[in-house]
Protein backbone atom coordinates (compact mmCIF):
# COMPACT_ATOMS: atom_id res chain seq x y z
CA UNK A 1 0.00 0.00 0.00
CA UNK A 2 1.04 3.59 -0.19
CA UNK A 3 0.80 5.19 2.91
CA UNK A 4 1.74 9.24 3.82
CA UNK A 5 2.29 10.01 7.15
CA UNK A 6 2.49 13.30 8.31
CA UNK A 7 5.04 14.75 11.20
CA UNK A 8 8.82 13.04 11.83
CA UNK A 9 8.88 13.06 15.42
CA UNK A 10 8.83 10.03 17.67
CA UNK A 11 5.41 8.42 16.27
CA UNK A 12 5.65 9.25 12.58
CA UNK A 13 9.52 8.29 12.16
CA UNK A 14 8.37 4.73 13.87
CA UNK A 15 5.38 4.41 11.80
CA UNK A 16 7.38 5.24 8.76
CA UNK A 17 9.96 3.23 8.60
CA UNK A 18 7.68 -0.32 10.09
CA UNK A 19 5.05 0.41 7.72
CA UNK A 20 8.12 0.97 4.60
CA UNK A 21 9.74 -2.84 6.45
CA UNK A 22 6.27 -4.65 5.97
CA UNK A 23 6.81 -3.80 2.35
CA UNK A 24 4.23 -0.78 1.88
CA UNK A 25 5.60 2.44 0.19
CA UNK A 26 5.59 5.80 2.43
CA UNK A 27 6.06 9.21 1.95
CA UNK A 28 6.67 11.09 5.15
CA UNK A 29 6.01 14.79 5.25
CA UNK A 30 7.90 17.28 7.33
CA UNK A 31 7.68 20.95 7.60
CA UNK A 32 10.97 21.82 8.49
CA UNK A 33 13.34 21.55 5.84
CA UNK A 34 16.88 20.65 8.00
CA UNK A 35 15.02 17.32 9.12
CA UNK A 36 13.97 16.36 6.02
CA UNK A 37 17.46 17.05 4.87
CA UNK A 38 18.80 14.82 7.92
CA UNK A 39 16.32 11.99 6.90
CA UNK A 40 16.83 11.83 3.46
CA UNK A 41 20.67 11.12 4.20
CA UNK A 42 19.77 8.07 6.13
CA UNK A 43 20.24 9.86 10.02
CA UNK A 44 17.74 9.90 12.49
CA UNK A 45 16.90 13.23 14.62
CA UNK A 46 16.14 10.88 17.32
CA UNK A 47 17.60 8.37 19.20
CA UNK A 48 16.08 5.05 19.44
CA UNK A 49 17.22 1.65 18.90
CA UNK A 50 17.25 0.19 15.55
CA UNK A 51 15.33 3.20 13.53
CA UNK A 52 18.38 4.67 12.34
CA UNK A 53 19.07 1.39 10.93
CA UNK A 54 15.36 0.46 9.64
CA UNK A 55 15.04 4.21 7.84
CA UNK A 56 18.44 3.36 5.85
CA UNK A 57 17.48 0.24 4.67
CA UNK A 58 13.76 1.26 3.90
CA UNK A 59 15.68 4.31 1.99
CA UNK A 60 18.10 2.25 -0.15
CA UNK A 61 14.92 -0.24 -0.82
CA UNK A 62 13.20 2.95 -2.50
CA UNK A 63 10.13 2.15 0.02
CA UNK A 64 10.46 5.22 2.50
CA UNK A 65 10.77 8.85 1.15
CA UNK A 66 10.83 12.13 2.75
CA UNK A 67 9.37 15.77 1.96
CA UNK A 68 8.12 19.03 3.26
CA UNK A 69 5.76 19.19 0.54
CA UNK A 70 2.43 18.35 1.89
CA UNK A 71 0.83 18.63 -1.61
CA UNK A 72 3.17 15.76 -3.09
CA UNK A 73 2.19 13.48 0.54
CA UNK A 74 -1.56 14.10 -0.28
CA UNK A 75 -0.89 12.90 -3.86
CA UNK A 76 0.98 10.36 -3.00
CA UNK A 77 -0.89 8.18 -1.50
CA UNK A 78 -5.36 8.09 0.14
CA UNK A 79 -4.32 7.23 3.54
CA UNK A 80 -2.57 10.23 6.13
CA UNK A 81 -1.66 9.17 9.20
CA UNK A 82 -1.52 12.51 11.77
CA UNK A 83 1.92 12.17 13.78
CA UNK A 84 1.93 15.64 14.20
CA UNK A 85 2.96 17.03 17.74
CA UNK A 86 -0.07 17.25 20.86
CA UNK A 87 1.82 19.23 23.34
CA UNK A 88 0.63 20.48 26.21
CA UNK A 89 -1.31 23.69 26.37
CA UNK A 90 -0.49 26.26 29.46
CA UNK A 91 -3.85 25.61 30.82
CA UNK A 92 -2.99 21.26 31.37
CA UNK A 93 -5.10 20.90 28.14
CA UNK A 94 -3.62 19.68 24.82
CA UNK A 95 -2.62 21.85 21.84
CA UNK A 96 -4.36 20.29 19.31
CA UNK A 97 -3.18 23.41 16.62
CA UNK A 98 -0.63 21.07 14.66
CA UNK A 99 -3.60 18.52 13.93
CA UNK A 100 -6.05 21.68 13.53
CA UNK A 101 -3.26 23.02 10.68
CA UNK A 102 -2.94 19.42 8.67
CA UNK A 103 -6.41 18.61 8.40
CA UNK A 104 -6.89 22.39 7.18
CA UNK A 105 -3.97 22.40 4.74
CA UNK A 106 -5.84 19.09 3.69
CA UNK A 107 -8.79 20.08 2.40
CA UNK A 108 -7.23 23.10 0.91
CA UNK A 109 -5.40 20.75 -1.45
CA UNK A 110 -6.69 17.50 -1.62
CA UNK A 111 -8.67 16.55 -5.55
CA UNK A 112 -9.94 12.93 -4.15
CA UNK A 113 -11.02 10.37 -1.36
CA UNK A 114 -8.13 10.64 1.70
CA UNK A 115 -8.28 8.59 4.83
CA UNK A 116 -7.06 11.27 7.48
CA UNK A 117 -6.17 8.89 10.66
CA UNK A 118 -5.12 10.48 14.03
CA UNK A 119 -2.43 8.45 15.41
CA UNK A 120 -1.21 10.96 18.07
CA UNK A 121 -2.99 10.89 21.40
CA UNK A 122 -5.86 13.34 21.20
CA UNK A 123 -8.66 14.43 24.23
CA UNK A 124 -11.93 12.12 22.93
CA UNK A 125 -14.04 13.58 19.94
CA UNK A 126 -10.73 15.24 18.62
CA UNK A 127 -11.76 13.20 15.13
CA UNK A 128 -15.02 15.40 15.04
CA UNK A 129 -13.20 18.55 15.28
CA UNK A 130 -10.58 17.17 12.17
CA UNK A 131 -13.78 16.46 10.37
CA UNK A 132 -15.78 19.42 10.84
CA UNK A 133 -12.50 21.68 9.78
CA UNK A 134 -11.87 19.01 6.38
CA UNK A 135 -15.62 20.03 5.72
CA UNK A 136 -14.74 23.77 6.43
CA UNK A 137 -11.77 24.19 3.82
CA UNK A 138 -13.03 21.69 1.06
CA UNK A 139 -12.97 23.50 -1.66
CA UNK A 140 -15.23 20.95 -3.86
CA UNK A 141 -17.59 19.65 -1.14
CA UNK A 142 -18.12 16.62 -3.31
CA UNK A 143 -15.05 15.17 -2.73
CA UNK A 144 -15.58 12.12 0.17
CA UNK A 145 -13.45 11.85 2.79
CA UNK A 146 -13.07 9.61 6.58
CA UNK A 147 -11.54 10.51 9.54
CA UNK A 148 -10.22 7.98 11.88
CA UNK A 149 -8.84 7.13 14.62
CA UNK A 150 -5.69 4.61 15.29
CA UNK A 151 -3.72 4.96 18.06
CA UNK A 152 -0.41 4.49 18.29
CA UNK A 153 1.25 2.40 21.92
CA UNK A 154 4.65 2.36 21.23
CA UNK A 155 6.83 3.63 24.23
CA UNK A 156 10.18 4.90 23.81
CA UNK A 157 13.39 2.74 23.42
CA UNK A 158 11.47 -0.35 22.43
CA UNK A 159 9.14 1.81 19.69
CA UNK A 160 9.80 -0.80 16.94
CA UNK A 161 9.28 -3.76 18.54
CA UNK A 162 5.86 -1.67 19.82
CA UNK A 163 4.87 -1.43 16.18
CA UNK A 164 6.02 -4.64 14.78
CA UNK A 165 4.39 -6.91 17.36
CA UNK A 166 1.62 -5.10 19.48
CA UNK A 167 -0.61 -6.09 21.85
CA UNK A 168 -3.54 -4.79 19.92
CA UNK A 169 -4.69 -2.54 17.61
CA UNK A 170 -7.51 0.23 18.00
CA UNK A 171 -9.11 1.53 15.16
CA UNK A 172 -12.12 4.01 15.47
CA UNK A 173 -13.74 3.83 11.64
CA UNK A 174 -16.80 5.11 10.96
CA UNK A 175 -17.25 4.01 7.50
CA UNK A 176 -16.54 0.56 5.43
CA UNK A 177 -14.44 2.13 2.86
CA UNK A 178 -12.08 3.05 5.63
CA UNK A 179 -12.68 0.08 8.09
CA UNK A 180 -11.26 -1.93 4.27
CA UNK A 181 -8.20 0.00 3.88
CA UNK A 182 -7.18 -0.91 7.59
CA UNK A 183 -8.29 -4.16 6.97
CA UNK A 184 -5.70 -4.66 4.49
CA UNK A 185 -3.15 -2.18 6.02
CA UNK A 186 -2.92 -4.52 9.24
CA UNK A 187 -3.26 -8.11 7.45
CA UNK A 188 -0.09 -9.06 8.27
CA UNK A 189 -0.51 -8.64 11.96
CA UNK A 190 -1.66 -11.56 14.22
CA UNK A 191 -2.86 -9.99 17.07
CA UNK A 192 -6.26 -8.49 17.79
CA UNK A 193 -7.65 -5.64 15.87
CA UNK A 194 -10.45 -3.95 17.51
CA UNK A 195 -12.68 -2.37 15.12
CA UNK A 196 -14.78 0.72 16.99
CA UNK A 197 -16.31 4.17 16.61
CA UNK A 198 -13.57 6.81 16.68
CA UNK A 199 -14.61 8.40 19.91
CA UNK A 200 -14.27 5.20 22.16
CA UNK A 201 -10.70 4.49 20.09
CA UNK A 202 -9.39 8.09 21.01
CA UNK A 203 -10.87 7.45 24.82
CA UNK A 204 -9.17 3.63 24.75
CA UNK A 205 -5.39 5.37 23.92
CA UNK A 206 -6.32 8.43 27.09
CA UNK A 207 -7.52 6.41 29.31
CA UNK A 208 -4.77 3.46 28.61
CA UNK A 209 -1.70 5.78 29.44
CA UNK A 210 -3.38 7.55 32.43
CA UNK A 211 -3.99 3.62 33.76
CA UNK A 212 -0.70 3.03 33.57
CA UNK A 213 0.29 6.41 35.33
CA UNK A 214 -2.05 5.23 38.00
CA UNK A 215 -0.19 1.76 38.26
CA UNK A 216 3.29 4.01 38.87
CA UNK A 217 2.01 6.07 41.05
CA UNK A 218 -0.04 3.58 43.28
CA UNK A 219 3.31 1.29 43.83
CA UNK A 220 4.78 4.95 44.41
CA UNK A 221 3.05 5.15 47.36
CA UNK A 222 3.00 1.73 48.66
CA UNK A 223 6.84 2.43 48.35
CA UNK A 224 6.65 5.15 51.03
CA UNK A 225 4.52 2.64 53.21
CA UNK A 226 7.06 -0.21 52.97
CA UNK A 227 10.10 2.60 53.88
CA UNK A 228 7.76 3.03 56.98
CA UNK A 229 7.41 -0.51 57.76
CA UNK A 230 9.93 -2.51 56.60
CA UNK A 231 8.32 -3.91 53.88
CA UNK A 232 9.97 -4.71 49.97
CA UNK A 233 8.12 -3.04 48.30
CA UNK A 234 9.52 -5.24 45.05
CA UNK A 235 8.28 -8.04 46.76
CA UNK A 236 4.91 -7.05 47.05
CA UNK A 237 4.71 -5.98 43.72
CA UNK A 238 6.08 -9.46 42.49
CA UNK A 239 3.40 -10.60 44.71
CA UNK A 240 0.82 -8.54 43.27
CA UNK A 241 1.89 -9.05 39.74
CA UNK A 242 0.97 -13.29 39.84
CA UNK A 243 -2.84 -12.04 40.33
CA UNK A 244 -3.75 -12.05 36.10
CA UNK A 245 -6.05 -8.94 37.49
CA UNK A 246 -3.38 -7.13 38.37
CA UNK A 247 -0.08 -7.57 36.36
CA UNK A 248 3.25 -7.17 37.48
CA UNK A 249 4.04 -4.20 34.80
CA UNK A 250 4.24 -0.92 35.90
CA UNK A 251 4.73 -1.70 39.21
CA UNK A 252 8.09 -0.40 39.43
CA UNK A 253 8.50 2.12 42.22
CA UNK A 254 10.98 5.03 41.44
CA UNK A 255 11.27 8.93 41.07
CA UNK A 256 7.92 9.45 39.52
CA UNK A 257 7.08 8.97 35.55
CA UNK A 258 8.59 11.48 33.02
CA UNK A 259 8.50 11.66 29.32
CA UNK A 260 6.51 13.09 26.62
CA UNK A 261 3.06 11.10 27.36
CA UNK A 262 2.24 10.06 31.15
CA UNK A 263 2.61 13.45 32.60
CA UNK A 264 1.04 15.32 29.56
CA UNK A 265 -1.77 13.05 28.98
CA UNK A 266 -2.79 12.96 32.74
CA UNK A 267 -3.30 16.50 32.99
CA UNK A 268 -5.12 16.68 29.65
CA UNK A 269 -7.52 13.57 30.39
CA UNK A 270 -8.38 15.65 33.90
CA UNK A 271 -8.66 18.95 32.00
CA UNK A 272 -11.01 16.78 29.25
CA UNK A 273 -12.80 15.60 31.93
CA UNK A 274 -13.84 18.93 33.59
CA UNK A 275 -14.74 19.95 30.01
CA UNK A 276 -16.99 17.32 30.15
CA UNK A 277 -18.10 18.69 34.12
CA UNK A 278 -16.53 15.80 35.20
CA UNK A 279 -14.14 15.72 38.25
CA UNK A 280 -11.42 13.08 38.02
CA UNK A 281 -10.04 13.35 41.47
CA UNK A 282 -8.10 10.24 41.37
CA UNK A 283 -6.00 11.27 38.46
CA UNK A 284 -5.81 14.57 40.24
CA UNK A 285 -3.84 12.31 42.89
CA UNK A 286 -1.90 10.64 40.47
CA UNK A 287 -0.30 13.75 39.51
CA UNK A 288 0.25 15.09 42.77
CA UNK A 289 1.96 12.03 44.09
CA UNK A 290 4.41 11.95 40.82
CA UNK A 291 5.20 15.64 41.04
CA UNK A 292 6.15 15.02 44.89
CA UNK A 293 8.74 12.08 44.12
CA UNK A 294 11.38 14.30 43.07
CA UNK A 295 11.28 16.69 46.62
CA UNK A 296 10.79 12.53 48.48
CA UNK A 297 13.40 11.34 46.60
CA UNK A 298 16.26 14.82 47.68
CA UNK A 299 14.56 14.52 51.29
CA UNK A 300 16.68 10.89 51.33
CA UNK A 301 19.25 12.25 50.15
CA UNK A 302 19.55 14.90 52.97
CA UNK A 303 18.73 12.42 55.16
CA UNK A 304 21.62 10.37 53.94
CA UNK A 305 24.04 13.17 53.78
CA UNK A 306 22.87 15.51 56.41
CA UNK A 307 24.18 18.52 54.09
CA UNK A 308 24.89 18.80 50.37
CA UNK A 309 26.20 22.27 50.77
CA UNK A 310 29.67 21.83 49.23
CA UNK A 311 29.32 17.95 48.34
CA UNK A 312 30.16 16.51 45.39
CA UNK A 313 27.17 14.04 44.14
CA UNK A 314 27.64 11.93 40.94
CA UNK A 315 24.45 11.44 39.10
CA UNK A 316 23.88 8.44 36.82
CA UNK A 317 21.01 8.64 34.19
CA UNK A 318 19.17 11.99 32.79
CA UNK A 319 17.14 10.80 30.27
CA UNK A 320 13.22 9.89 31.94
CA UNK A 321 13.62 5.90 30.92
CA UNK A 322 16.88 3.97 29.93
CA UNK A 323 17.26 3.48 26.01
CA UNK A 324 16.65 7.09 24.79
CA UNK A 325 18.25 10.83 24.60
CA UNK A 326 14.59 12.13 25.63
CA UNK A 327 14.51 14.19 28.33
CA UNK A 328 11.08 15.47 28.43
CA UNK A 329 9.28 15.83 31.74
CA UNK A 330 12.46 13.53 33.59
CA UNK A 331 12.77 13.81 37.13
CA UNK A 332 15.88 14.12 37.19
CA UNK A 333 15.48 17.70 35.80
CA UNK A 334 13.18 18.45 39.01
CA UNK A 335 16.01 16.93 40.87
CA UNK A 336 19.07 18.41 39.79
CA UNK A 337 17.11 21.99 40.91
CA UNK A 338 16.61 20.75 43.70
CA UNK A 339 20.36 19.95 44.14
CA UNK A 340 21.53 22.79 42.71
CA UNK A 341 19.43 25.34 45.67
CA UNK A 342 21.41 22.91 48.22
CA UNK A 343 24.73 23.74 46.90
CA UNK A 344 25.92 20.72 45.86
CA UNK A 345 28.51 19.94 43.13
CA UNK A 346 26.80 17.63 40.39
CA UNK A 347 29.06 15.55 38.23
CA UNK A 348 26.54 14.07 35.66
CA UNK A 349 26.53 11.10 33.15
CA UNK A 350 24.09 9.71 30.96
CA UNK A 351 25.15 7.51 27.69
CA UNK A 352 22.85 9.13 25.45
CA UNK A 353 20.70 12.39 26.85
CA UNK A 354 24.00 14.53 27.74
CA UNK A 355 23.91 16.53 25.07
CA UNK A 356 19.87 17.27 25.48
CA UNK A 357 20.57 17.80 29.39
CA UNK A 358 23.56 20.47 28.84
CA UNK A 359 20.47 22.65 26.96
CA UNK A 360 19.04 22.87 29.95
CA UNK A 361 21.62 22.83 32.01
CA UNK A 362 24.86 24.12 30.58
CA UNK A 363 28.33 23.19 32.36
CA UNK A 364 29.04 25.53 34.64
CA UNK A 365 30.93 26.31 38.43
CA UNK A 366 28.08 23.71 39.64
CA UNK A 367 27.67 21.56 36.78
CA UNK A 368 30.17 19.27 35.30
CA UNK A 369 29.55 16.29 32.62
CA UNK A 370 31.88 13.20 32.87
CA UNK A 371 32.99 11.31 29.91
CA UNK A 372 32.02 7.80 31.73
CA UNK A 373 30.05 6.65 34.48
CA UNK A 374 33.87 6.19 36.22
CA UNK A 375 34.93 9.47 35.84
CA UNK A 376 31.57 10.73 37.54
CA UNK A 377 31.96 9.01 40.32
CA UNK A 378 35.42 9.86 41.14
CA UNK A 379 36.00 11.93 44.78
CA UNK A 380 31.92 11.80 45.25
CA UNK A 381 30.22 11.65 48.81
CA UNK A 382 26.68 10.27 46.76
CA UNK A 383 26.13 8.57 43.94
CA UNK A 384 22.38 8.97 42.84
CA UNK A 385 20.80 6.66 40.25
CA UNK A 386 18.25 8.19 37.85
CA UNK A 387 17.61 5.91 34.96
CA UNK A 388 17.68 2.34 34.86
CA UNK A 389 20.46 1.66 32.21
CA UNK A 390 21.86 -1.39 31.57
CA UNK A 391 25.19 -0.06 31.58
CA UNK A 392 24.72 0.94 35.57
CA UNK A 393 23.49 -2.32 35.96
CA UNK A 394 26.36 -3.98 34.63
CA UNK A 395 29.30 -1.31 36.31
CA UNK A 396 32.47 -2.81 38.21
CA UNK A 397 31.03 -1.93 41.74
CA UNK A 398 34.36 -2.47 43.26
CA UNK A 399 36.21 0.25 40.96
CA UNK A 400 32.98 2.66 41.99
CA UNK A 401 33.44 2.11 45.82
CA UNK A 402 37.69 2.67 45.24
CA UNK A 403 36.82 5.55 43.14
CA UNK A 404 34.44 7.65 45.79
CA UNK A 405 34.78 9.54 48.63
CA UNK A 406 32.11 7.89 50.58
CA UNK A 407 30.57 4.83 49.23
CA UNK A 408 26.89 5.83 49.43
CA UNK A 409 24.55 5.05 46.48
CA UNK A 410 20.64 6.28 46.84
CA UNK A 411 19.42 4.45 44.47
CA UNK A 412 16.31 6.12 42.38
CA UNK A 413 15.15 3.30 40.38
CA UNK A 414 15.79 0.34 42.75
CA UNK A 415 18.41 -1.58 40.44
CA UNK A 416 20.51 -3.46 43.14
CA UNK A 417 20.47 -5.75 45.81
CA UNK A 418 20.53 -4.16 48.50
CA UNK A 419 22.44 -7.61 50.39
CA UNK A 420 25.25 -7.56 47.28
CA UNK A 421 25.45 -3.86 48.22
CA UNK A 422 26.47 -3.92 51.73
CA UNK A 423 28.59 -7.05 51.68
CA UNK A 424 30.69 -5.10 49.18
CA UNK A 425 30.60 -2.47 51.77
CA UNK A 426 28.44 0.30 50.29
CA UNK A 427 25.80 1.76 52.12
CA UNK A 428 22.95 1.63 49.71
CA UNK A 429 19.74 2.98 49.86
CA UNK A 430 16.34 2.23 47.58
CA UNK A 431 12.83 2.95 46.82
CA UNK A 432 10.63 1.14 49.21
CA UNK A 433 12.76 -1.31 50.50
C1 LIG B 1 4.24 5.61 27.24
C2 LIG B 1 3.29 4.42 27.05
O1 LIG B 1 3.83 3.27 27.69
C3 LIG B 1 3.06 4.15 25.58
O2 LIG B 1 2.11 3.11 25.42
C4 LIG B 1 2.54 5.43 24.93
O3 LIG B 1 2.36 5.24 23.55
C5 LIG B 1 3.50 6.58 25.18
O4 LIG B 1 3.72 6.73 26.57
P1 LIG B 1 6.89 6.03 27.14
O5 LIG B 1 6.57 7.41 27.63
O6 LIG B 1 7.81 5.87 25.99
O7 LIG B 1 5.53 5.26 26.74
O8 LIG B 1 7.55 5.22 28.35
P2 LIG B 1 7.08 4.16 29.44
O9 LIG B 1 7.92 2.96 29.29
O10 LIG B 1 5.64 3.96 29.44
O11 LIG B 1 7.53 4.91 30.78
C6 LIG B 1 6.99 6.16 31.16
C7 LIG B 1 7.57 6.63 32.47
O12 LIG B 1 7.11 5.82 33.55
C8 LIG B 1 9.10 6.57 32.55
O13 LIG B 1 9.56 7.74 33.19
C9 LIG B 1 9.38 5.36 33.41
O14 LIG B 1 10.59 5.44 34.12
C10 LIG B 1 8.18 5.38 34.34
N1 LIG B 1 7.85 4.05 34.89
C11 LIG B 1 7.40 3.06 34.06
C12 LIG B 1 7.98 3.81 36.26
O15 LIG B 1 8.36 4.70 37.04
N2 LIG B 1 7.62 2.58 36.74
C13 LIG B 1 7.16 1.59 35.94
O16 LIG B 1 6.86 0.50 36.47
C14 LIG B 1 7.06 1.82 34.56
Amino acid sequence: MRITVVGAGYVGLTTGACFAHLGNEVLVVEKIPQKVELLKSGRSPIYEPGLEELLRENIKEGRLRFTSDLREGLEFSEVIFICVGTPQAPDGSADLSQVEEVARETAKLMTSYKLLVEKSTVPVNTHKLVKRTVYRYLKDKSIPYDVASNPEFLREGSAIEDFLKPDRIVVGVESERAKSIFQELYKSFDCPVIYTDPATSELIKHASNSFLAMKISFINMVADLCEKTGADVKLVADGMGYDKRIGRAFLNAGIGYGGSCFPKDVKAFIRMAQDYGLDFGLLKDVEKINQERPVRFLDKIKYVLWSLKDKKVAVWGLSFKPNTDDIREAPSIRIVELLLKEGAYLSLYDPKAMENFKLVFPEGRQVNYAKDMYSAVENASVLLILTEWEEFQKANLQRVKELMELPVIVDGRNIFEKDAMKSMGFEYYAVGR
